[in-house]
C-alpha cells in the first residue's frame, strides 16, 4: 500500500520552517561561517578538517571511521589534518603546484581520503577515479584532464597504459615499492614534513573534476570550484539535519559526485564523525554496520534500499538499528514502495533529494520538518529557483511536464566542462540550467521526477553513457554495429541493453555473446556492461548515421514507434 503524504517529523530539526526560510534566505548568510571574512581567501581542506583540528574541543574527535574487511581504523581531525599536511609536502616535493591535476585511482581507504585533502591543500584539482574502471574509462579521463600525477595501487595499476599518456609524470603507489619509476605512498609518508603552508586560493579557484556520461560522446569532466563548500555545508545543515553529535554514513564511493560532495565535504564541513566502509554490498554486513558504530545519519541510494527490502524483514531484525534518526536517499527515482518498507523496517521516513554532478549539490529535496509526497523529489532548497521549462527556457505551469531547470548561479555549480566549452554552453537557455530530466510541479510546489530526456541510462544509480558502451562493442571484432538502451529493471532501476549486429563469418551462441559482453567488461567497468544482448540483422539508424535508440526502446518495450521518418532506408 502507497500513501499519498507522510507528516512533517516534529523534532529539534536544523531547518523547522521551510518556508519562511525559502522566503529569507540569501546565500550571503552562509558566506559568514567561512574563513574568507578575514583572508579573502579559502581552502576546502582547511574548512574541513584543519579548522576542527585547531579547535581543542574538536581535534580528537573520530572524523573517519573506516570500516572493511580486515581493517578497522580511526582518525581524529588532528589525524587527518597531520596525514593530509603530510601528503601535501610530498605533492610539493614532487612539484606538484596550484591547478595541476592530480588523479587518484584507489579503492576507498584512510590513505584515500588523506592524499585527496591533501590535493586540495596545495590548490591542485583532485581528480577520483571510480576503483571498478577498467582500462579504456582510465585512459579517457586522464587523458582528457591532462592528469600529471596519478596516485593508484600495484593492482589497480595494470588497468592504466601509461606510455599513452604522455601528460602523466608521475606515479605515486600506495601499498607498493619506491622505484626509479614509481614514488612510494608509504616511504614518502614516513619521512615528510607534519606542517604544511596550506595554499590560500580563491573562491573561484578548481578543486576536483568529476567525469560523467552524456549520451554522446566521451565522459565529460565537470569542473568544480571551492566556492561549491557553501552549498555542501548549508545543505549539510539543512537537508542532512547534521548536528556536531552525528555519527554519519554515505554508502558513495568518492568516485561519484555523492561520495565527494556528501561522503567527504558536508559531513566535515559540519564537524561530524564520517563512517567509510570498504568492502561489497551485503545486507548483513550494512545493518552491522549501523548497529555497530550507532550511526544516526544515513545517506544511501534506492538501489541499495531495494537490495535491503529484498535481504527481508528477517535480516533487519536480527539488529539494533535504533540509533538511526535521519535516512535520505539519492540518484535515481525513489519508488513509494521504498519509502513505505523504511517506515515498516526503521520506523523513519526516507528522504529523497535530487541533483547531479553538474549541479555539484543537492537542490530539490525533502527536509525533516517537511510533509513528504512519497514518489516526489521535494522542494528547492532554500536560495535556488526551480522550474518546469519548455524548450526555449519559457516557465510551464503546474502539473505540466518539461525540463526540470534551476535559475543558473548556485555556489556548487559546475564552472566548466573541462576543455569543452561547447557542452557547458549547451546546458543553459535563457538563464537556465536544464537539467535533461523531465518532470512536473504539482500545485504544492512539489517536483516529481518522470525521466531521462537523453539516452542516458541510469543503472543501480550509476550513469552510463550509451554512447561509451557501443563504441567499446565495436571494438570487438564480432560486432558491426550496435546499440545501447536502458531497460527498466526492479531492483536496478534499469539495466543495460544491448543490440548488436554480427560481422559476417560470426553465428550467434551464448559463448560469444558472454565474450562481447566480458570485453565490455574488461574494457570499461562492470557496470557498462550489458546485462542482456540481442543479435539483430541491423541496427535502425537515421539517415546522418545516428542508432535510433528510441526506437530500439519502443521496440523492447512494446510501445509505439512514433516518427520514424528519418530511418534510414
Ligand atoms: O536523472 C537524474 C538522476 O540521476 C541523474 C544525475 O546523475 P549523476 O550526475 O550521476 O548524479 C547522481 C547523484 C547526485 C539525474 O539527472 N537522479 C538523481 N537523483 C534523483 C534522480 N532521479 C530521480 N530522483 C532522484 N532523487
Amino acid at each position: 500500500m502507497d500513501m499519498k503524504s507522510i507528516p512533517a517529523q516534529t523534532g529539534n530539526y536544523n531547518l523547522e520552517n521551510y518556508e519562511e526560510m525559502y522566503k529569507t534566505f540569501d546565500w550571503e548568510d552562509a558566506r559568514k561561517n567561512f574563513t574568507w571574512n578575514e583572508t579573502g581567501k579559502v581552502n576546502m581542506a582547511y574548512e574541513a578538517i584543519d579548522k576542527h583540528a585547531e579547535n581543542p574541543d574538536k581535534k580528537d574527535q573520530p572524523a573517519l571511521v573506516y570500516s572493511a574487511p580486515g581493517r578497522e581504523e580511526t582518525l581524529t581531525f588532528s589525524d587527518l589534518k597531520r596525514e593530509s599536511d603530510k601528503f601535501a609536502n610530498v605533492l610539493k616535493k614532487h612539484n606538484i603546484e596550484k591547478g595541476d591535476r592530480v588523479f587518484m585511482f584507489l579503492p576507498r581507504s584512510p590513505e584515500f581520503y588523506a592524499a585527496f585533502l591533501g590535493i586540495l591543500k596545495t590548490g591542485a584539482i583532485a581528480g577520483p577515479l571510480f576503483e571498478a574502471f577498467m582500462e579504456q574509462a582510465v585512459r579517457d579521463r586522464l587523458e582528457d584532464s591532462g592528469a600529471k600525477m596519478l596516485i593508484t595501487t600495484p593492482e589497480l595499476l595494470e588497468r592504466v597504459p601509461e606510455k599513452e599518456l604522455p601528460d602523466l609524470k608521475q606515479v605515486v603507489l600506495v601499498g607498493g615499492e619506491g622505484s626509479e619509476d614509481y614514488i612510494s605512498f608509504e616511504e614518502e609518508m614516513k619521512d615528510a614534513s607534519q606542517d604544511f603552508d596550506i595554499e590560500w586560493v580563491d573562491l573561484e579557484d578548481g578543486m576536483l573534476l568529476h567525469y560523467t556520461s552524456g549520451s554522446t560522446g566521451k565522459p565529460k569532466g565537470v569542473y568544480h570550484v571551492h566556492n561549491a563548500m557553501i552549498q555542501h555545508y548549508q545543505t549539510g545543515k539543512w537537508v542532512l539535519d547534521l548536528k556536531e553529535s552525528d555519527i554519519y554514513w554515505c554508502t558513495a564511493d568518492p568516485g561519484w559526485v555523492t561520495g565527494t560532495s556528501y561522503g567527504i565535504f558536508a559531513p566535515w564541513l559540519n564537524g561530524v564523525t564520517n563512517v567509510v566502509k570498504g568492502g561489497r554490498f551485503s545486507a548483513d554486513d550494512w545493518y552491522s554496520l549501523i548497529a555497530e558504530k550507532e550511526i544516526s545519519v544515513w545517506y544511501s541510494a534506492p538501489t541499495a534500499f531495494r537490495k535491503l527490502m529484498s535481504a527481508g524483514a528477517e535480516v533487519a531484525k536480527k539488529h539494533d538499528m535504533s540509533s538511526l534518526r535521519h535516512v535520505l536517499s539519492v540518484g535515481e527515482p525513489l519508488n513509494p514502495e521504498v519509502v513505505t518498507w523504511g517506515l515498516k523496517a526503521f520506523d523513519l521516513r526516507i528522504h529523497d533529494t535530487w541533483w547531479m554532478t553538474e549541479t555539484g549539490a543537492q537542490l530539490i529535496c525533502n527536509f525533516p520538518a517537511m510533509e513528504i509526497r512519497p514518489g516526489s523529489m521535494g522542494k528547492p532548497i532554500p536560495g535556488i529557483e526551480a522550474s518546469i521549462v519548455d524548450n526555449e527556457g519559457n516557465e510551464l505551469p503546474p502539473n505540466q511536464m518539461g525540463n526540470l531547470a534551476i535559475k543558473e548561479g548556485w555556489p556548487a555549480q559546475m564552472r566548466a566542462i573541462w576543455n569543452n566549452p561547447g557542452k557547458f554552453e549547451s546546458y543553459f537557455v535563457n538563464g537556465w540550467y536544464v537539467s535533461g530530466d523531465s518532470a512536473y510541479q504539482d500545485e504544492d510546489g512539489y517536483f516529481w521526477f518522470q525521466g531521462r530526456l537523453d539516452d542516458v541510462i541510469n543503472t543501480s544509480g550509476e550513469r552510463v553513457g550509451p554512447f561509451e558502451v557501443e563504441s567499446k562493442l565495436i571494438e570487438h571484432e564480432a560486432v558491426a554495429e550496435a546499440g545501447v538502451i536502458g531497460k527498466p529493471d526492479p531492483e536496478r532501476g534499469e539495466i543495460i541493453k544491448a543490440f548488436i549486429m554480427l560481422n559476417d563469418g560470426y553465428e550467434e551462441s551464448e559463448e560469444l555473446l558472454e565474450e562481447i559482453r566480458q570485453f565490455v567488461k574488461k574494457g570499461l567497468s562492470a557496470h557498462a556492461a550489458p546485462r542482456e544482448m540481442e543479435v539483430k540483422d541491423s541496427i535502425p539508424k537515421t539517415r546522418s548515421g545516428k542508432i535510433m535508440r528510441r526506437l530500439l526502446k519502443s521496440w523492447e518495450l512494446g510501445l509505439p514507434t512514433g516518427d520514424t521518418s528519418t530511418l534510414e532506408e
